[in-house]
């Protein structure tokens, strides 16, 4: 999905705010601008209503994602998406434990490493969201919170061949309130998740099939203090990246 150091991932999580002809037409309008963006690699997580109009729209060079998973390949699961129906909606990556998942949907470590463990097996690259709330971070736990999010939900993955993951890291507390964190502040987490994952898989599959991602209240404004740093490969955007315009202004911020 990215190839070189160079290049940047910015990932539009589009959550459940777009109806199928919004959800169309602002895929249609990054397919357009995207021409003039260079060295980033794009990934559109629509709902998964809009994942099959979405889909077709979209030239190779932007992936499709999906919000969320379930970890068991078929049967019965009133509701739930399993990893192959994704793939054949043409989806390549797919978000896992999104703190939203984790308050409205009690979804836990352990239920991540599963979805992680499926996506993988699928041919998906999972997009793992960690992050501590503010009590967490009050407590002067925040380090300690996010390491543990990382060893649990990459139990048991080694990344073998062409497997990928993306983790991003989402402090729950600035997520959709406009103030994201400082660089300095997502630079030492990236480190405290690069560090973690180094101790789980080795350190080639740690360089050729890792990225690290920044997300909460990312913008046009903040998105190159995060994106300027060797160690964040990227961000993840909710809010900016449901209006084309804000979501342009962060691409040609990205762009080199
Ligand atoms: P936000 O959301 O950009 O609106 O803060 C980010 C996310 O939840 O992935």
């Amino acid at each position: 999905m990215y190839d070189g150091d160079m290049r940047k991932i910015v990932v539009a999580n589009w959550k459940m705010n777009l109806t199928l002809r919004e959800s169309l037409q602002l895929a249609k309008d990054v397919v357009a601008e995207s021409a003039k963006v260079h060295n980033v690699d794009i990934i559109l997580c629509p709902s998964f209503t809009a994942l099959p109009g979405v889909g077709p729209l979209l030239p190779r060079a932007i992936a499709l994602g999906a919000q969320d998973v379930f970890w068991e390949e078929k049967g019965a699961y009133t509701g739930a998406i399993a990893p192959r129906l994704l793939v054949e909606m043409g989806c390549r990556a797919v978000l896992v434990g999104h703190s939203e998942r984790r308050q409205y949907f009690q979804e836990t470590d352990a239920m991540a490493n599963k979805k992680v463990l499926a996506a993988l097996r699928a041919g998906l690259t999972p997009i793992l969201c960690v992050g501590e709330t503010s009590e967490e971070r009050r407590a002067g736990q925040k380090d300690y919170v996010v390491m543990r999010q990382v060893q649990e939900a990459m139990r048991g993955v080694a990344l073998l061949g062409t497997q990928e993951l993306l983790v991003a890291y989402e402090p729950v507390w600035v997520i959709g309130t406009g103030q994201a964190v400082s660089g300095d502040d997502a630079e030492h987490m990236s480190q405290v998740i690069r560090h973690t994952i180094a101790d789980v898989i080795s350190s080639v599959a740690m360089e050729r099939r890792c990225r690290i991602l920044y997300g909460g209240s990312v913008d046009a404004k903040n998105v190159a203090d995060f994106t300027r740093r060797s160690v964040i490969d990227g961000v993840l955007v909710g809010g900016a990246s449901l209006k084309s315009s804000s979501f342009f202004g962060i691409l040609a911020a990205v762009s080199s």
